[in-house]
């Protein structure tokens, strides 16, 4: 893949669709994009088509395919390779304490580790479960970096059991003193969020290390309100993305089951319906934001969270409401958002694929070759690209190849 190439068409295409999904659904009353054969269409999808449109990528193209070609195309044309598996498997008794997608996560990296003979770091670690694996299966030193000083000494007490040359810092990246990635070689972070892998990057350039794995996850995650691109090419999109709009890129859904989407929809339907409702008090039909609540609320009565709801913008109900009509109101109201985010959700990957050229952009510009590969399938993971990144070895002033 040119990366230049890649980023650019990319930020064309997003710029030239951003009706289509730089908007927060919850604000409209009526889709925001003026395509009329776009609307019929989603329209008449089937409710119970929804869920399998949002979650398979190949659903999702062949609905929207015809109404975004180039789009479509873009993602055709630059399709990532899945990383060569060229390790073996981990035994099971590796698997203790590592949850069944996590392990399928950490086996699939693990068997397409480019290992350079080189002690890693493992930056953000948690419990350390992926140094683990590498330190198993290269006996190599790793150090595992995390915040959390409980898990830190869980991960020391696993790798001290195994006899593996495994060692916990504890550390807070992003204030830390030290300089944590001084005289290191080769740095991995899995599903690192916003800063914590920004802050890795910028290390690693700083301290010139060699060779990069990342996996990065959950873009939003930064102290700054709006995105701080990291390439001179993102620096010049017209793309101006707030909190809102990049965390779409993560808010792919695979896990949860049925019961927690049953839940989270009679959720959205409760908070539109009261919107219903604070709309008639007020008549305004402005959307105002309701605090996050206990999912127990919607195991009761849709009247009890309206008043709670009443409450907190500081209103009373009247006498006499009638709840199942704003209940209504508020089902319609939810499937027009849920036909809103299918069609928002088409650029969600392209939005991620954006994020991760960013960082894949200047990487190459501080002097790294990179690559960017699928490490696992999307059904394991969505956040299943990793950002490989080494800088070439340079020989005096014979070309590498002679
Ligand atoms: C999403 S988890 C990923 C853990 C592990 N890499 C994995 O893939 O399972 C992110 C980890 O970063 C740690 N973390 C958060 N803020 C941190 C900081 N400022 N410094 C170091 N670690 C931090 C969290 O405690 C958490 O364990």
């Amino acid at each position: 893949m040119n990366l230049v190439n890649a980023f650019l068409e990319l930020d064309n295409l997003l710029h030239k669709y951003s009706s289509y999904w730089q908007f927060i659904p919850f604000q409209h009353h009526d889709y925001p994009w003026s395509n009329p054969a776009l609307t019929r269409y989603v329209d008449e999808l089937k409710a119970s088509d929804f869920n399998k449109i949002d979650t398979q990528l190949e659903r999702q193209k062949m609905c929207f395919s015809d109404f975004f070609p180039d789009m479509f195309a873009w993602g055709e044309k630059h399709q990532l390779a899945m990383s060569a598996q060229t390790e073996a498997a981990s035994p099971f008794w590796l698997k203790t304490n590592i949850a069944g997608r996590k392990w399928q996560q950490i086996q699939a990296f693990s068997q397409s580790f480019p290992f350079k003979n080189r002690s890693i770091v493992e930056w953000c670690a948690g419990k350390g479960h992926l140094g683990r694996i590498l330190a198993f299966h290269h006996q190599t030193s790793i150090d595992s970096i995390e915040w959390q000083a409980e898990l830190c000494q869980q991960g020391q007490t696993q790798a001290d059991k195994l006899q593996l040359p495994q060692k916990f810092i504890h550390a807070d990246v992003l204030t830390t003193q030290a300089e944590l990635l001084a005289g290191k070689q080769h740095v991995v972070a899995m599903h690192a969020c916003g800063d914590l892998h920004t802050k890795m990057l910028a290390e690693s350039v700083k301290h010139q290390v060699e060779n990069i794995d990342l996996i990065p996850c959950c873009y939003h995650l930064t102290e700054a309100e709006t995105y701080q691109s990291l390439s001179s090419y993102a620096q010049q999109s017209q793309l101006a993305l707030n909190k809102d709009q990049i965390k779409m890129a993560v808010q792919s859904q695979l896990t949860g089951g049925n019961r927690a989407a049953v839940l989270r929809q009679k959720e959205v339907t409760w908070r539109l319906a009261y919107q219903a409702l604070r709309a008639d008090l007020m008549q305004d039909l402005h959307y105002v934001p309701i605090p996050s609540v206990n999912k127990s609320w919607f195991s009761g009565e849709f009247k009890d969270f309206a008043c709670w709801c009443l409450q907190q913008h500081n209103l009373t109900a009247p006498g006499q409401v009638d709840w199942q009509q704003y209940l209504s109101l508020g089902e319609i109201r939810a499937a027009s958002i849920q036909k809103m985010e299918l069609v928002r959700h088409v650029f969600r990957r392209p939005l991620e694929m954006w994020l991760i050229l960013d960082r894949a952009l200047y990487l190459q510009e501080q002097g790294y070759q990179v690559v960017l590969e699928e490490f696992c399938d999307y059904q394991i993971t969505p956040r299943n690209i990793v950002i490989r990144a080494n800088i070439p070895k340079r020989h005096g002033n014979v070309c590498a190849a002679c």
